[in-house]
């Protein structure tokens, strides 16, 4: 069987609302991560999707009068259409209505069933339909779950738990040895810390709740959202119908999300594995939550930015190269809309944009075969942003990766300062235009995870664009790859100043 694939992540998003920035924010980081890992030569499958059922999801229906169906048909599209807008490379989309879905999740119920795993008890607790959990007091601020301002209503019912507590010290000991990588290592910190207080057996399942997926062991209940919407991670890649699909992708290779729903993914999800006897995560990766000029994005404060919107201001490729530069990834951060205007002039519009410009203006005056006389300090920098680049993509450093690369453009705008080559001619001019164009080259690839359709201007710009992209990385990295006789023409600008 051909190697494994590379599988990605993100969590699947409540239909309850239009997709914001947030969510864009993760499935940006993902699609990053899938690029980049295709250009590694990986065979990469990426998943999102969303998440139809619960109570929420049957209030706003109601809200919006229409049946729980049309509304999550309706809404789900519009998530469906904006990753496509945004260019996300996600490789399939999955909605926990699909009967694949249902039919998978009914399969994994029933296993955990079937292994004793499941027991009927009372329940009787409290709930936050914002965050479709079960609170205890002391996750409450004055009474109110601190993240929704809402306060929780007071559940009694019957109903069916797994036994969740029993994986408590397995989960221990893969987690602290990281057989279960959960980053950031407060993230793994925090995991730990839960751990040590001791799990509870979880409720699996409502009494009342209409919309949701029936138990397949007792009808009078459905699937509690959570435990059903964690399964899409396999039911959206044949556990339950295709074997030899599944063993070619599962286990993910890394779970992205926020550190809000970190310990459903450290904790929960794993232990359901265990329990049916499946491969655990390679890694659960949770990244911080951004604030927008210092306050949390939300409708009642009117910031809520919708990210179809503002990439018509900066450019699909400008959008998610300010959201991942702007914040630190894995810590909380702040963005503001002027600091992207700043950002996006300086780096984009003046950094990359302007140093692509003007040397293809310079080298669209003539024809001119390479020269790769003077350019061993140039290949040795653009080896050593691949390195920094490389470890800084491994370490899901998104930000340091930019970095180094926007390290590198400054060094040729520096280098173009210094050889000044509008005011050379003939042989002092060629290998000081073979080198920043050769740099270019690389810059293009560097930032194809990030802004391929910038990246595709680029080499397509340098004429290379078709032949290079079916090549392994250890050669489009090779210095030199520009080579042969030069046509090049100006084209046209990357980005507009604002
Ligand atoms: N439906 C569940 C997930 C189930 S996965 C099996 C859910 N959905 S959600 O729509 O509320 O999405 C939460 C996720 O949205 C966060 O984990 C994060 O990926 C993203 N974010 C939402 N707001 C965000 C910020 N302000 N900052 C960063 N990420 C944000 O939870």
């Amino acid at each position: 069987m051909s190697e494994k694939s590379y599988y990605i992540t993100t969590p699947i998003y409540y239909v309850n609302d239009k997709p914001h920035l947030g969510h864009a924010y993760t499935t940006i980081a993902a699609d990053v991560l899938a690029r980049f890992k295709r250009l590694q030569g990986h065979d990469v499958f990426f998943l999102t999707g969303t998440d139809e059922h619960g109570v929420k999801v049957s209030q706003s229906a109601k809200a919006a009068r229409l049946s729980p169906q049309e509304f999550t048909d309706q809404q789900s599209a519009i998530f469906r259409m904006a990753w496509d807008i945004l260019d996300i490379s996600n490789n399939d989309f999955i909605r926990t209505t699909e009967p694949r879905h249902e039919e998978a999740a009914k399969k994994f119920l029933l296993e955990l069933f079937d292994k004793n795993l499941i027991y009927k008890d009372k329940y009787e607790g409290l709930y936050c339909v914002g965050c479709e959990s079960y609170k205890t007091d002391s996750e409450l601020v004055d009474g109110k779950c601190p993240d929704h301002n809402i306060e929780p209503i007071l559940l009694s019912e019957d109903n069916w738990f797994f036994k969740l507590s029993r994986f408590n010290d397995q989960l221990k000991k893969l987690i602290e040895k990281d057989e279960l990588l959960v980053r950031p290592v407060a993230r793994k910190n925090e995991m730990l810390g839960l751990l040590k207080q001791g799990l509870e057996d979880i409720a699996i399942s409502r009494q009342k709740v209409d919309w949701g997926i029936p138990l397949p062991f007792d009808k009078s209940q459905t699937a509690y959202v959570w435990i059903e919407a964690l399964m899409n991670y396999v039911t959206g890649v044949g556990f339950q119908d295709d074997k030899k699909r599944f063993q070619q992708i599962w286990p993910a290779d890394v779970h992205l999300m926020a550190k809000d729903i970190v310990k459903f993914h450290a904790l929960i999800w794993p232990a359901m594995l265990l329990g049916v006897g499946l491969p655990l995560p390679r890694q659960v990766f949770a990244h911080g939550f951004f604030t927008v000029d210092g306050k949390k994005m939300s409708k009642t404060l009117g910031n809520v930015i919708d990210p179809v919107e503002i990439s018509e201001k900066y450019g699909v490729d400008g959008l998610k190269y300010l959201i991942i530069r702007e914040i630190s990834f894995g810590e909380d951060g702040d963005i503001s809309l002027g600091r992207f205007d700043e950002r996006y002039n300086a780096d984009l519009a003046n950094g990359l944009g302007n140093l692509v410009s003007r040397v293809l203006a310079i080298a669209g005056q003539r024809e001119f075969e390479t020269d790769y006389s003077q350019s061993k300090d140039f290949e040795q920098q653009v080896k050593l942003t691949w390195a920094g680049y490389e470890q800084a993509m491994t370490d899901l450093k998104f930000n340091d990766a930019l970095d180094s690369v926007w390290k590198l453009i400054s060094s040729c705008d520096k280098y173009i300062e210094v050889k000044k080559p509008w005011e050379l001619s003939g042989d002092g001019l060629i290998p000081v235009l073979t080198n920043v164009l050769e740099a270019i080259r690389q810059i293009g690839w560097l930032i194809q995870p990030f802004m391929p359709l910038t990246a595709e201007e680029i080499l397509s710009q340098l004429k290379v664009y078709d032949t290079e992209k079916i090549k392994p990385l250890k050669d489009i990295q090779a210095w030199g790859g520009l080579t042969g006789k030069l046509a090049l023409s100006k084209g046209e600008a990357l980005f507009i100043r604002l």
